[in-house]
Order: C-alpha cells, then sequence, then structure tokens
C-alpha cells in the first residue's frame, strides 16, 4: 500500500520536526526545569533526563531510523545498516531514559509504576526490544531464509509501525502527566512553561504522524532500492 507523494520531501518536514522537537524539550528542561543530571542531591534533575531522552532518542532517533529507507539515497545495504543502528541507539537512549525515572522515583520515595502511562512505557520499551531482536536475527544475523524474511516483513514494518504509535502515545501522557503534576504544585496554568510544553506535546504528534507517511510514500520510482523489499536481501 502507497500514497501518491514523494517520500523526500516529507521526509524533510520529518527532519525540521525532530530538531524543533529537540530544541523544544531542552529548552524546557534545561531552562524551565533548572537542568539535568545522571547524579544529583536535587532528585528533580535526574528526572528531567526522562523527558529529554525519551523524546530525543527513541521517538526522534527512533522516527529517523524508521524513515532511512525512504530518505536516505544510499544503496540498500548502507540503508539497512542504518536503520539498524539507529534504532539501537534509539533503544539504548530509551531504557537510560526509562533507568532515570526509576532512579528519580526510588531516590525520592516515590511509588513505580502506578501510572496507565508507566505501564505503556514498560510495554513499548519491550516491545521495542522485542522487534529489534527479531529484525536482526532475521535480515541481518545470522540472516532467515527467503521465504522467511518474505513472510516476516510485512509483520516487521506493521508491528513496527504499532510499536512506534504506541510509543508517541506513550510520550505523549508522559507530557500531560507531569504538566498535570506542575500544575497542581503551583506552576500557571496558562503561563509560557504550560504553552511550551503542549506544543512539544503537539509537535511529537506531528512528528509521528510524518514519519508513518513517510513510510507509505513513494520512493525515487527508478531505484527499487528505496521500497521495503530493499530489506529483504
Ligand atoms: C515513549 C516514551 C516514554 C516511555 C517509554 C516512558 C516510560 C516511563 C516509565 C516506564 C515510567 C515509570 C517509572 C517508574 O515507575 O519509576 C515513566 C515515568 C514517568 N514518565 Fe515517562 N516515558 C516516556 C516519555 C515521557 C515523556 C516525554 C514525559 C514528559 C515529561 C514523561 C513523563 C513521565 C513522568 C511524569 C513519570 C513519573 C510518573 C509515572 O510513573 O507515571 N515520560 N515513564
Amino acid at each position: 500500500m502507497g500514497i501518491e507523494v514523494d517520500a523526500m520531501p516529507v521526509s524533510w518536514v520529518v527532519h525540521f520536526l525532530a530538531i524543533a522537537g529537540a530544541v523544544l524539550v531542552l529548552v524546557w528542561n534545561l531552562h524551565f526545569r533548572g537542568g539535568i543530571a545522571w547524579e544529583s542531591s536535587d532528585k528533580s534533575l535526574i528526572f528531567n533526563l526522562h523527558p529529554v531522552l525519551m523524546l530525543i532518542g527513541l521517538i526522534i532517533i527512533g522516527g529517523e531510523a524508521i524513515i532511512a529507507y525512504k530518505s536516505l539515497p544510499l544503496r540498500k545495504e548502507v540503508k539497512k545498516l542504518i536503520h539498524l543502528v539507529l534504532h539501537a541507539i534509539a533503544l539504548i537512549l530509551g531504557i537510560i531514559g526509562i533507568n532515570a525515572a526509576f532512579r528519580y522515583h526510588n531516590e525520592s520515595s516515590i511509588a513505580n509504576l502506578y501510572s496507565l502511562h508507566s505501564w505503556l512505557g514498560i510495554g513499548v520499551i519491550v516491545l521495542y526490544g522485542i522487534q529489534w531482536l527479531y529484525g536482526f536475527v532475521i535480515f541481518f544475523y545470522p540472516g532467515g531464509s527467503g521465504p522467511v524474511k518474505a513472510a516476516s516483513l510485512p509483520w516487521h514494518v506493521v508491528f513496527g509501525l504499532f510499536v512506534y504509535i504506541l510509543a508517541v502515545a506513550t510520550a505523549i501522557l508522559g507530557f500531560l502527566e507531569k504538566l498535570t503534576f506542575l500544575e497542581s504544585s503551583g506552576l500557571t496554568k496558562y503561563g509560557s512553561e504550560a504553552f511550551l510544553v503542549n506544543f512539544t506535546a503537539i509537535v511529537t504528534i506531528l512528528y509521528g504522524a510524518f514519519v508513518v507517511i513517510t513510510v507509505f510514500a513513494r520512493g525515487p520510482p527508478a531505484e527499487d532500492d528505496h521500497s521495503y523489499s530493499a530489506i529483504e536481501g
């Protein structure tokens, strides 16, 4: 299934939204929330690593990994390598980001895993890990037989998009939850920080939408290289 639009210009919108999302989440946490830290007596700085790494790592780098087959004018073997390496980076940053949320909770004596956001978050990271491992074994090393690859490919695409959309939804719940906490402890409801957080969430949704559109958009016609059949080889 495809959409009658060229993937390349759509992928430029993805790159633009990637930069916008990264800048917004950094301004929020570095300027408004006092910064980020791996270790600190101010435990909120440890928490601040969480949204920064989840958005820039799992969502933004993960999205760039998904569109690599459509956005890069390179040979399919090179694109396959970029796809799997970017996904590995996204997964590792996601694991470190979740670890930061747990450390913040543990070091501040706050309960773990009480919210829908946290339950979906665990689901997302586990499914993302399974998807990466299965893809690595079947499409990269040691590699499945021709029929196994052909049968796995549509599932890889559908399951991968499902996990990615769930990740975007989980991040949106995270923004909502954090802003609600902040507003219940006195943050001005129509203040600049509240607007910034809501706009970051909107940019995140648009980013996810354009990643999905790029996946279904048309690669350059002459080169079959840009189609999904490219990952079979
Ligand atoms: C797809 C991206 C994300 C995933 C997979 C994820 C996952 C998680 C997990 C597993 C926890 C539980 C930690 C614990 O119980 O100790 C958590 C906590 C939290 N996350 Fe996220 N997160 C994501 C993005 C975000 C974003 C962008 C924000 C925005 C600020 C955020 C805000 C929070 C908050 C406020 C908590 C603490 C309260 C709670 O446990 O629900 N998260 N996250």
